[in-house]
């Protein structure tokens, strides 16, 4: 699959799943291979401000996390500036890819990453005070399920609108005050973009 095909697939797979989570079980082994694929050059496909929407919504909420969750962390860069940033807390990666989880483990030696689908995450409810979402496809009944009371989800995208994996904020907003979140908060760093959610 050439690069903009699978940016293509990418954005298919995630507005139909944000939709329709049942349709997953249809795109889960095609998008995992795509990721697998990926791994290897990963990294070299992404500028240095990919991170930069979610590191400002980090330095703006003053939160002191102490379990926090990457979903769909790739090779686990969010993780390790989430790790950065709040040195105290437990910070876990996870994603679908074992590639990926490969990666990260051997590029963040001192984190701590697991194979796993955001659609069920092997984790008790309330298990984190703080889950991030770098670029990936929300499964919001899980994030729901694994967000304390009183605890953060911040979602961010490099590009805005422009990143492949990219849930238009409205919806974001719906979904989770459907599932009740509340507080909501932007933030944006040149063209990237975050959204950050409390849970009552
Ligand atoms: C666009 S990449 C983003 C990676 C990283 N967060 C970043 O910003 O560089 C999306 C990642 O989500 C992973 N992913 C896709 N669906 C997933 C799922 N259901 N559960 C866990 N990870 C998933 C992919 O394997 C891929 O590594």
């Amino acid at each position: 699959m050439s690069a903009a095909l699978g940016r293509h697939f990418a954005r298919l797979v995630t507005n139909a799943v944000v939709r329709r989570p049942l349709l997953w079980r249809l795109f889960r082994a095609p998008l995992r291979t795509q990721f697998d694929r990926l791994a290897p050059r990963w990294d070299a496909m992404r500028g240095p401000e990919h991170l930069d929407p979610l590191e400002a919504a980090l330095a703006a909420l003053r939160l002191s996390p102490a379990r926090v969750l990457d979903v769909g962390t790739g090779t686990g860069d969010a993780a390790a500036a989430v790790a950065r940033r709040f040195p105290q807390a437990d910070v876990v990666g996870v994603d679908l890819s074992a590639a990926m989880v490969e990666t990260a483990r051997g590029k963040h030696p001192g984190l701590r990453f697991e194979q796993a689908d955001a659609s069920r995450l092997p984790f008790e409810d309330g298990a984190f005070d703080l889950v991030v979402l770098a670029n990936a496809i929300p499964f919001f009944d899980e994030l729901r399920r694994v967000v304390a009371p009183g605890g953060w989800v911040v979602f961010s995208f490099s590009f805005g609108p422009g990143t492949p994996i990219y849930v238009e904020r409205g919806r974001l907003e719906r979904e989770l005050s459907r599932r009740g979140f509340m507080e909501f908060a932007d933030f944006s760093a040149g063209r990237g973009t975050a959204l950050a959610a409390k849970l009552q």
